[in-house]
């Protein structure tokens, strides 16, 4: 490992500024250390926008956020992915045909009066749906300011993929539970149909397979283990372990929570093992454990480790650089549009 790790530092060090590694927060502790940017993924999608200089973006992260940055930056810089198994269960949740197929009847039923909306965590593909018809992207940093954006020109919204990042932000804005209806891929209709002109938010069926691992017993269980605890959760957790939580907020969110907390405060943390993991390291002056007492790794990002980032850079260094992301135009013109509308307001 050490000799992998001698490597890496020497392969940036040849590459400088050609080279540039953004890690996304979920990553392994040995593919962080050689991160030159670390963030959720608002901040890396933000990042790479700005970034014009690197040849080669190595990104340490899941697929759609490889192909948000390739969408984000130049034709000249070439973005690859270490492991193309790095894939994400939520994004594949919505596939495009699906969500054609729904737009067509939801267009039957509601005309003009709905907008699409995507979380990030979505294929390009989707994004460029998304973008073409008028809507677009949301990160859980973001979700409040993005849906009240499309609440406001529209009555009514789908929001993809993720139904409890959709649910949450919908209640905390002021949505009732009977103003918001579960749209099922699989059956192409709401799950429950009741009376349509009365829905606001309908909600892609789809799950971080990381955060639903989350419940209310993990939350009876610390009340009661650790009475004097707070417990924060990520809006990617279902709703009723969101009430239930003291707080909740983005990956952002947490971070700041904790490094702002005070010393000796006591946390339970709902969101993925590597974070948790990192937060309990960087904070030994506060007792910090997973809400889930068996960690919930995210197992795609973990494909990414030390031996794929190397593999990555020294295809680099050999002049075969393999597994590019590459967004075709068509696609990556309509993903501009959702992506646009989302950072000109954040
Ligand atoms: P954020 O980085 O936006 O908090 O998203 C969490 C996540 O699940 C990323 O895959
Ligand atoms: Fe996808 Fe959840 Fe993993 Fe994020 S944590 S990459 S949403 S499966």
């Amino acid at each position: 490992e050490q000799e992998m790790e001698m490597r890496v530092r020497e392969i940036k060090r040849v590459l400088g500024e050609r080279l540039f590694i953004p890690g996304h927060h979920y990553q392994k502790d040995e593919v962080i250390q050689f991160a030159d940017a670390v963030g959720d993924s608002l901040q890396l999608a933000q990042i790479s926008s700005q970034n014009s200089e690197a040849e080669f973006i190595v990104f340490c992260g899941v697929h759609f956020m490889a192909e948000t940055a390739d969408i984000l930056t130049g034709d000249h810089q070439e973005v690859i992915l270490p492991d193309m198994r790095a894939g994400c269960s939520m994004a594949d949740m919505a596939d495009i045909h699906q969500t054609e197929r729904a737009w067509a009847k939801l267009q039957d039923y509601f005309g003009d009066t709905i907008i699409p909306l995507t979380y990030v965590n979505s294929t390009a593909a989707i994004k460029s749906f998304v973008g073409k018809n008028g809507g677009a992207t949301v990160t859980s940093s973001n979700a409040h300011k993005m849906v009240k954006w499309a609440l406001g020109k529209k009555e009514r919204i789908l929001f993809l993929p993720d139904q409890h990042l959709g649910r949450n932000t919908a209640a905390d804005l002021g949505v009732q539970e009977s103003e918001m209806a579960v749209w099922d891929p699989a059956l192409n209709s709401l799950i429950h149909e009741g009376e349509m002109a009365g829905i606001k938010v309908i909600l892609w069926k789809g799950h971080c397979s990381v955060h639903e691992n989350f419940t209310e017993k993990n939350i009876e269980q610390v009340r009661n283990t650790h009475p004097d605890m707070k417990i924060i959760v990520h809006p990617e957790c279902r709703r009723e372990v969101v009430e239930k939580s003291d707080m909740n907020g983005s990956t952002k969110f947490i971070i700041e929570t904790i490094k702002n907390a005070p010393g000796g405060s006591q946390w339970a943390i709902g969101t993925e093992m590597n974070l948790v993991k990192r937060l309990i390291k960087e904070h030994p002056d506060k007792k910090i454990i997973s809400l889930n007492p068996y960690m919930c790794p995210c197992l795609t990002m973990n494909r990414i480790d030390l031996p794929h980032l190397l593999w990555s850079l020294e295809n680099i260094m050999e002049k075969t650089p393999q597994n590019i992301i590459k967004v075709g135009k068509d696609v990556s013109d309509g993903a501009i549009l959702a992506l646009d509308r989302m950072l000109a307001r954040v």
